[in-house]
This record gives C-alpha cells, sequence and structure tokens, in this order.
C-alpha cells in the first residue's frame, strides 16, 4: 500500500527533544501496520529564522501542503531573548500554517488518566474534548495602533468571527458530541462581547436542530474557567472561539495532570490539506536542551493524529501503550528518551 507522507518539523526548545520521542514511539506503533510513514524534517522555528531570516516562505508551505499530515513540536523563544522580536515565529510561522491550512479545528481532549495525580482535591472523572475554533477570533492580527507611545495611545485587536467560520466548527462539535456523551457546551461571553457571542449562540442553537439527542449547555467564560475546577466532569465536548479556547485548554492541562500530556490536532475535516498534531505546551525555555521535558503530549498528539489519518488501531495502541506507562510512573524522575523509549517498548512487546 502507499506510503503516508509526513512532515516533521521539530521547532525550538523543548520541541526536538519531545519530537524525537514522539517519532520513536509513531515508527513502533506503525510497525505492523501495511501502510508506512514517510518522513520528512523541516527546521523552522526562531533558531532557523535567526539562521536563515526565514518565518514560513510560501516555498516552504507549497512544501508543507504535499504532505499528508504535519508533526509540530514547538516554536518561541525564550521571554528574555532581544534577537528575535516577541512572538514573531509564533505569529508567521506557526498561525500562519493554521489558517493558510485552514485548521479551523483546534482539537484538544482533556483526559485524567489513571495513576495522574490531579491538583484538585476531588477531581472526579474528568474527560472533554476542547473544539477551539483554529483560524478566525482575535488571533487574525485584525487591529492597530494610533499615536503610538503617547499618552493618547488607542490599540486595538479586532476578534473576527464569520457565519461560515463559525458554523463548521460548531457542527463539527456537534458531531463529536454525538459521538460521545452527548453533550455540548458553548462556552463564550456574550453578555459582554454581544456580536461575536450572538454569532455563536444562534449558530449553537439553529445547528443543533440537527443533533436533537445532544444536550446543549451554555457558560461565559469566567464562569467556565470556575466549574473546570470545581465540577470538571460536567464537561464531554467544549466549543468556543479561539483565544477563550486557548486560555482554557491550559487550565484544561492543569486539571489533568499537567502541560506535559496535553495533545492537539490543527484539523481540517476536508482533507484537502495536511492537519498538523502538536503538543498544547510550548518550547518551554525553562528546561530546553536538558531532557526534562515530559514528550507525552507530543506523543498523544500522534495518537490523534494516526486517529485522524484513519489508523484507528494504531492510534489505540499507542493510546493504551501511554496509558500503561502513565499508571506505572510514580514520583522517580525519568529522561525524555526514558519515557519515550518506555512507551515504545511497551508497544514492541504489544
Ligand atoms: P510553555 O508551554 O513553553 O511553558 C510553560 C511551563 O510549562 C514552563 O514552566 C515549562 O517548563 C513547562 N512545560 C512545558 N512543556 C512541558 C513538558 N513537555 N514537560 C514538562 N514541562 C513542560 O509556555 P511559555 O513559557 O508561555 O512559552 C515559551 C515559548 O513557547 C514562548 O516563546 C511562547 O510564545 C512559545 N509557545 C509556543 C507554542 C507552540 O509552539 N505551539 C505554544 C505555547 C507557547
Ligand atoms: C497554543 C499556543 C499558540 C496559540 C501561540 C504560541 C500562538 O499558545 O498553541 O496554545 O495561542 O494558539
Ligand atoms: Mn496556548
Amino acid at each position: 500500500s502507499q506510503a503516508i507522507s509526513l512532515a516533521v518539523i521539530p521547532g525550538d526548545g523543548i520541541g526536538p527533544e519531545v519530537i524525537a520521542e514522539a517519532v520513536k514511539v509513531l515508527q513502533a506503533a506503525t510497525a505492523t501496520e501495511a501502510a508506512k510513514f514517510e518522513l520528512t524534517e523541516y527546521k523552522l522555528g526562531a533558531e532557523h529564522w535567526l539562521a536563515s531570516g526565514e518565518t514560513l516562505s510560501d516555498e516552504t508551505l507549497a512544501k508543507l501542503r504535499t504532505h499528508d499530515a504535519i508533526l509540530f513540536g514547538a516554536v518561541g523563544a525564550a521571554p528574555g531573548d532581544t534577537r528575535i522580536p516577541s512572538g514573531l515565529i509564533e505569529r508567521e510561522m506557526l498561525l500562519k500554517l493554521r489558517f493558510s491550512l485552514d485548521h479551523y479545528i483546534n482539537l484538544r481532549p482533556a483526559k485524567l488518566f489513571p495513576g495522574v495525580p490531579s491538583p484538585l482535591a476531588d477531581p472526579g472523572e474528568i474527560d472533554f474534548v476542547v473544539v477551539r475554533e483554529g483560524t478566525e477570533g482575535p488571533y487574525v492580527g485584525n487591529g492597530g495602533a494610533l499615536r503610538v507611545d503617547t499618552p493618547y495611545e488607542i490599540a486595538t485587536e479586532v476578534s473576527v468571527n464569520t457565519a461560515h467560520g463559525v458554523e463548521r466548527v460548531v457542527r463539527d462539535a456537534f458531531r463529536r458530541a454525538q459521538a460521545r456523551r452527548r453533550k455540548l457546551t458553548l462556552v463564550h461571553k456574550h453578555n459582554v462581547l454581544v456580536h461575536a457571542g450572538h454569532l455563536w449562540r444562534r449558530t449553537v442553537e439553529a445547528v443543533g436542530q440537527e443533533f436533537p439527542d445532544v444536550a446543549v449547555d451554555y457558560l461565559h467564560i469566567d464562569a467556565a474557567t470556575i466549574f473546570m475546577v470545581t465540577d470538571p466532569s460536567r464537561f464531554d465536548v467544549i466549543v468556543t472561539d479561539n483565544l477563550f479556547g486557548d486560555i482554557l485548554t491550559d487550565l484544561a492541562a492543569a486539571v489533568t495532570g499537567g502541560i506535559g500530556l496535553a495533545a492537539s490536532g490543527n484539523i481540517n475535516m476536508d482533507r484537502t490539506v495536511p492537519s498538523m498534531f502538536e503538543p498544547v505546551h510550548g518550547s518551554a525555555p525553562d528546561i530546553a536542551g536538558q531532557q526534562k521535558a515530559d514528550p507525552t503530549a507530543a506523543i498523544l498528539s500522534v495518537a490523534l493524529m494516526l486517529e485522524h489519518l484513519g489508523l484507528p488501531e494504531a492510534a489505540t495502541r499507542v493510546q493504551e501503550a501511554v496509558e500503561k506507562d502513565i499508571a506505572g510512573r510514580g514520583t522517580a524522575a525519568r529522561t525524555t528518551s526514558e519515557v519515550g523509549d518506555a512507551i515504545a517498548s511497551l508497544l514492541a512487546v504489544g
């Protein structure tokens, strides 16, 4: 059968460290599959920009488009690094990829695995997914500043929400809810953000007509953060905009054992473009180069990728190997590659 062509972007900081383990696990998980993965590595990120001046050229973007999927680590400079304009790589490489490839679903599962300590005293069962809109909202760079650096400065960031953009992500969230526990929670702030908020509310109401078996709930973003800490079991599928989803999924990661476990997919269901899978975390400059990063988030992102590529058995194998490893982790410190080796060897023995 045909090879699956995978672009790999390790990126900066802990990106290359966790991606090395994710690739190790991918190879172990697919050794018995008929479909073989062909990997092409792309050097992109802050270090690459310093060396070459490229953030993401049209030429590189065109090459990336030809792959079946993209596995991405993390990008971004250390906070105090003055050689790199703040956020340059994040916007002109990572967001440019998500926007150009029209990754309208930013899928971020949050599950508390057995054996994982939660910071919550009584976490209960936590198993929900956040469907974060990925191509609109305040992320589009629609804004500006007047009279910069004067006492009269005015800075605006205008959130863009289109009927098309909201509807497609809401419909996807309903579908996912239907395949799970059939509960959808819209998170927004329509008491203040009336224009966008009511577009989201009306869209959920309208699309909900097609899914009469899915119960619909609504929370303002501030209240949603309360319930994520006091009663996270209430959530099944959350649908929300790009910025609320960004914030809420770091919180979701924290209550389910930490950012080192949180996986994500930037997905376009049309499959005309490659979807991109990445840990939720960033380049973690504070621990980079020390083999301290947990590669589990990157490895679970591989499971999401396998599922998306139509290899559900391989996805389940990765998921189960991770769960087994997590259950037996205890408190002993392991290096990044020790964790990757342990999970890969669980796959090797079946
Ligand atoms: P971060 O996620 O990189 O780090 C936050 C904290 O979590 C740090 O203390 C870090 O050590 C820890 N951490 C992160 N991943 C971990 C892992 N796998 N194992 C153990 N600990 C882990 O967020 P930040 O510090 O806000 O951002 C650092 C840089 O990364 C910035 O330049 C930011 O713009 C960028 N960033 C990139 C992405 C991405 O590429 N998708 C996402 C978030 C942040
Ligand atoms: C994430 C990150 C990115 C985002 C940044 C680095 C642009 O925080 O993937 O969650 O805000 O989407
Ligand atoms: Mn984030």
